[in-house]
């Protein structure tokens, strides 16, 4: 008898003991992208886990996963619904799937700058979008800046014509291959991890990207010419599930808020300071040709591309389209 009581009370004592282990763990959060380190997201990544580890040390441990080594942008959204991965920050022209309404960021010559962005974003079209994917189980919980997109190439691209007949990478979205169409371009949708190689094999003739993109992916190290365009932009949406983020303690989720927002600043100096820094180390390699336009060689391309806006004002909303035209002023 005093035997099966002994077995009992250490019974006991073990299931309390582990039971204290579990609630005494941190909340591992895990945090995936698909770019390099030294770059406004990565460095956004990074400043939010460096923060969260000094304010809710021994309580959340966040983990960042760089350059798709853990999930290639194919996959991190169904990974984040699955609950395999906890933030991610994906550029906007990757949400077709969850909500067509994103795409507005995707229209070609809609922003004139990045300040016009920050005018959008931050009214009240832009701050509606962050929750535009609520009923498919994702919550937008901030925007974060890269830049303006160039287009790079093995030709020099200088007209809407040059571009005719030729192959471009585009992110998933198709507002990026009807603007290519509208040139007579050939758009593919393929992962980012999968570029540098299809343009060093010349699989492809060329892709569109920000200056910090086409630098630290030494995309300009395997194209001759970059036309400096300022077509579209480069964006993130930093996104949770909202199971795991409604989920998260009470106590916990207001410090990771006030994290990620100073993250996000860090990450949006970054984005304005690296912008001009690499494409001016991009320009002082001399590996490649930075092409610029005249106005009128400008007005061009938006004269070829802009019938894309009537084309997708419907799938991404008038009054959306109307406030971004409205955020040029
Ligand atoms: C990214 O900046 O996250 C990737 C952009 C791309 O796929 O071109």
């Amino acid at each position: 008898m005093l035997k099966l009581k002994t077995v009992l009370v250490v019974a006991v004592c073990a299931v309390l003991l582990s039971a204290a282990t579990v609630f005494a763990s941190p909340i591992v959060i895990k945090f995936s992208h698909v770019v390099a380190e030294d770059t406004p997201k990565g460095i956004m990544a990074n400043a939010f886990r460096d923060l969260v580890a000094e304010r809710l040390e021994g309580k959340v441990v966040v983990e960042v996963y760089p350059n798709s080594q853990l999930f290639g942008d194919g996959k991190e959204l169904e990974a984040l619904l699955l609950g395999d991965v906890h933030i991610l920050a994906p550029a906007l022209s990757k949400f077709q799937k969850y909500t067509p309404l994103l795409q507005i960021y995707d229209l070609p010559f809609l922003f004139k700058d990045m300040e016009a962005i920050d005018r959008f974003q931050q009214g009240p079209q832009g701050k509606a979008l962050l929750n535009s994917m609520k009923g498919k189980g994702i919550i937008g919980l901030d925007y974060l800046h890269n830049g303006m997109k160039q287009i790079s190439s093995n030709n020099p691209i200088r007209t809407p014509e040059d571009a005719k007949g030729r192959k471009f990478r585009i992110m998933t979205s198709d507002v990026l291959a009807a603007q290519f169409e509208a040139v007579g371009a050939m758009p593919m949708k393929k992962p980012f991890a999968e570029v540098f190689i299809l343009l060093q094999t010349k699989a492809i003739d060329g892709q569109e990207n920000s200056w910090s993109n086409i630098y630290s992916q030494k995309f300009f190290e395997v194209q001759p010419y970059i036309t400096e365009t300022n077509h579209g932009i480069l964006d993130y949406l930093v996104v949770s599930s909202t199971s795991f983020w409604d989920g998260l303690p009470a106590d916990i989720r207001p410090v990771l808020e006030e994290c990620l927002k100073e993250s996000i600043a860090i990450g949006n100096k970054a984005a304005a300071d690296k912008d001009m820094e690499d494409r001016q180390t991009i320009a002082d390699s001399k590996r490649t040709e930075i092409i610029t336009l005249t106005d009128a060689e400008r007005e061009a391309w938006v004269e070829a591309m802009k019938p894309v806006w009537k084309k997708f004002e419907d799938a991404v909303g008038k009054e959306n389209l109307e406030a971004a035209i409205a955020s040029n002023n």
